[in-house]
């Protein structure tokens, strides 16, 4: 039978939803009848992800389009965004790789309609939602990291922005039932100390990058030390910034002007 608002709510609950009045509300809300709140309850009671049963996730002020065996785009990714928005020399060709559901290409879309943005991610159900999510002026590519790209971007990029994956393979175990279980692997592994694709990234991206373009990623703040020293070992000068607020972390590296400034 299906639940009446306090069940629902009683029931979200029972099965570890934090904000279970907030759930109930919006899963009443997504359902076309009873029928369909029923089918989506069941799905959230089994741990999916809030966002795949809805198939939408707010993230920087806007509503992204996510289905079923992609990552959820994550609230702190905020951060990266805001120091991609605030660091991006004007008019600068950007790419977003790595893109998931497009979220920071689309943030970035909307706060600085000067950019020249690009996105890509090797997993091809990925990138047909970040086309979904995006304007069609963002071109989006499908390949590892910049290979996807075309190739007449190499060396002109003004900013690449990666949120890769960076959590150590030992880790993957302990995170949370909706993560474990329903997004991929290869979304969330970034090898034994999560900073595997991130490595690959700083060997590759200087072929792509304009004389003093920059490389952001996202990264947790025990990894500072080892992201900045695999930048630095690639040519780059790197530096970390550390939110409180988002509970973030974002790798800022440059390669340098040309002539050495
Ligand atoms: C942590 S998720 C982040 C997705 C998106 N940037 C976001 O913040 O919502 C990492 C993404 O990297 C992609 N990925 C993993 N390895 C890759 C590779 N070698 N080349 C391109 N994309 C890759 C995965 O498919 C996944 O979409």
């Amino acid at each position: 039978m299906t639940p009446g608002p306090v069940e629902l709510v009683h029931r979200l609950r029972a099965a570890g939803c934090v904000f279970a009045e907030e759930e109930a509300a919006l899963l009443a809300e997504a359902a076309d009848d009873a029928a369909h709140l029923d089918q989506l309850t069941a799905r959230r009671l089994v741990g999916e992800p809030l966002e795949q049963v809805l198939g939408w996730v707010a993230f920087d002020g806007l509503r992204l389009r996510v289905r079923p065996g992609v990552f959820v785009p994550r609230q702190r990714t905020t951060f990266l965004v805001q120091v991609a928005a605030d660091l991006a020399p004007q008019g600068a060709m950007v790419a977003d790789v790595c893109c998931g559901i497009g979220a920071i290409a689309a943030a970035l879309t909307a706060r600085r309609a000067d950019l020249d943005l690009y996105a890509a991610d090797s997993d091809p159900v990925a990138v047909a939602l970040a086309r979904e999510n995006l304007p069609d002026r963002v071109g989006t590519g499908c390949g590892d990291l910049l290979d996807a790209l075309p190739a007449r971007l190499q060396g002109r990029l003004g900013m690449v922005v990666a949120n890769t994956p960076y959590v150590p393979s030992g880790q993957i175990a302990h995170l949370p039932v909706e993560a474990r279980a329903h997004e991929p692997l290869p979304t969330l592994d970034g090898g034994a100390d999560g900073l595997d694709v991130q490595r690959r990234l700083a060997q590759r991206a200087p072929r792509w990058l304009a004389p003093g373009g920059y490389v952001l990623t996202e990264i947790a703040a025990t990894q500072r030390d080892a992201a900045v020293a695999a930048f630095t070992a690639a040519g780059f000068q790197a530096t970390v910034r550390i939110s409180e607020e988002w509970g973030s972390g974002v790798l800022v590296a440059r390669v340098p002007l040309a002539g050495g400034a």
